[in-house]
């Protein structure tokens, strides 16, 4: 009989480290901070100017927050525990929320009625609509024509008749000239015909100009993930004719029914699919090897804030141990896959750490969790705010039905995450300056200029556990509202 091989699960043992666990070693930097450039692919045909990615849970990302972190450079991925139809309309809300030219106006017939057309307003929170008889524009109607009017006239008694439009082909320049000289809002854009091809507003174009650094696909929209079962194909069809990227969000994608499904997935949307989540060499190389056409991998399992997975099952891949293996992986395969580390980053130390390792961006519910453009409700505890924040496997996000499937709880009637609080920090916007600042000056000290700079310039160290209280602040009375006692 041959030697048992039992010992050697646990002789030859890889050392699964945590955030916890390492630092980042001070290199020869010509770099400064505010020189450090943080853009970075987050998939492969993606790009963000931020690094950073918002979770797809419901407490965390809807369209709100979507808007918001794009704005900012960054991706938000809706969460999907919720109808198909929610999630449709708020992935179309997300890219409505600007765009250069508007391609899917929403429009109105001349012998509709003003009160029809100011619910139209409402619903849609827009401010005018063409008006088409067919294709063909007849008029232009605005929140200022309906006000006051009677609401059973027509919409043909109040519209604008003599319509200032442009050619479809109109760029950005010569459309701002056109609106700044006829002192006009909207700019209806017509083919010879005098069909409506689009819209171009003076709204999407001041939010150009007021967020320069925004996230946007090539129309100008904003960019925008979703988040989709392996095993609702039809929902991942209708997400990706409107969301860029679909995130398959299952806890362990390494697994023989997701695979099967997830090539289908794979086989049918146009938009790029990130697959995860991943924590293992084995599970990239059988992902890079079986699935054709994956343009992105969420790494990671069981480190995330409210994860219980590695308390009660013993399961899981820390998120820093988790992307190294992955890295090499795709390295190893001559692969440009990008990875998006997920859970457990408390601050941009931890996000060098991920990206010194491999990673491109990181993922985070906790950070964006406790801003105000997070959907969770905002709560006071002995005179300070907090907002909700809960594992998408936590008992009560199993109750809505969708989060069933990424922790199968019917095969293990287990919850693998927690409920709590979080405190509240305001708009987003200072988390990600936060993040961005911390991670410039992390990538200084270690003399990358550039993400990919950093996967070759890091170097780390580990760290013991008394080294790790001495990195933090000690033998020193703290305030309490200190963010050393969150
Ligand atoms: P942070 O640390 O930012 O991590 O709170 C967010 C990530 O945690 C994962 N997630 C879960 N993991 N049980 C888990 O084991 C859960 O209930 C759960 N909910 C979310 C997910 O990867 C997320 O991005």
């Amino acid at each position: 009989m041959s030697e048992p091989g039992f010992r050697s699960k646990f002789k030859d043992t890889d050392v699964a480290v945590t955030f916890r666990d390492l630092i980042l070693l001070p290199g020869w930097t010509e770099v400064e901070p505010n020189q450090v450039e943080l853009s970075t692919q987050v998939t492969l045909n993606h790009s963000l100017n931020m690094p950073f990615v918002a979770s797809p849970m419901d407490t965390v990302t809807e369209s709100e927050m979507a808007i918001a972190v794009a704005r900012l450079g960054a991706l938000g991925v809706l969460h999907r525990n919720c109808t198909a139809e929610e999630e449709v309309e708020m992935a179309k809300k997300v890219k409505r929320a600007e765009s250069l030219v508007i391609k899917d106006v929403i429009t109105i017939r001349p012998t509709e009625t003003v009160e029809y057309a100011t619910e139209l307003m409402q619903r849609h929170n827009i401010s005018g609509l063409p008006v088409v008889e067919g294709e063909t524009l007849v008029g232009i109607v605005t929140g200022r024509d309906v006000r006051f009017a009677d609401s059973s006239l027509l919409t043909k008694d109040v519209m604008t008749k003599k319509v200032i439009t442009a050619p479809d082909d109109t760029n950005i320049e010569s459309a701002k000239e056109i609106l700044h000289k006829h002192r006009v809002e909207k700019l209806p854009l017509i083919d010879k015909e005098g069909r409506l091809k689009g819209l171009m507003t003076i709204k999407d174009i001041l939010l150009r100009g007021r967020f320069p650094n925004a996230a946007r696909d090539e129309n100008g929209q904003l960019l925008c993930g979703a988040a989709v079962s392996p095993f609702d194909l039809k929902r991942a069809k209708k997400l990706s004719e409107i969301a860029d990227i679909l995130v398959i969000d299952v806890s362990h994608f390494h697994n023989a029914n997701v695979f099967s499904a997830t090539k289908k997935i794979l086989e049918e949307v146009d938009a790029d699919v990130v697959v995860g989540s991943i924590g293992t060499y084995k599970a990239a190389e059988d992902a890079i090897t079986k699935l054709e056409g994956i343009a992105g991998f969420r790494v990671g399992i069981g480190s995330g804030s409210i994860c219980t997975t590695m308390e009660s099952t013993k399961a899981g891949s820390p998120t820093v141990y988790a992307t190294a293996q992955v890295a090499d992986a795709v390295r190893t395969y001559g692969s440009k896959i990008p990875i998006i580390a997920d859970g457990g980053i408390r601050g941009p130390g931890d996000a060098a750490v991920a990206m010194s390792l491999g990673a491109s961006t990181v993922m985070m519910g906790n950070l964006f969790a406790r801003c105000k453009e997070a959907p969770g409700t905002l709560i006071t505890i002995g005179g300070r705010y907090y907002k909700q924040y809960r594992g998408m496997g936590s008992p009560s996000a199993m109750a809505k039905r969708f989060s069933m499937d990424r922790y199968a709880q019917p095969s293990k009637g287990l919850p693998e995450g927690v409920e709590g609080w979080v405190p509240y920090k305001g708009e987003v916007g200072v988390v990600i300056q936060e993040m961005s600042a911390g991670l410039q000056a992390s990538m200084g000290y270690a003399g990358a200029k550039t993400i990919p700079e950093l996967w070759e310039k890091a170097h780390l160290a580990a760290i013991t556990h008394s080294g790790a209280e001495e990195a933090r602040p000690h033998d020193v009375l703290l305030p309490s509202d200190s963010p050393e006692r969150v």
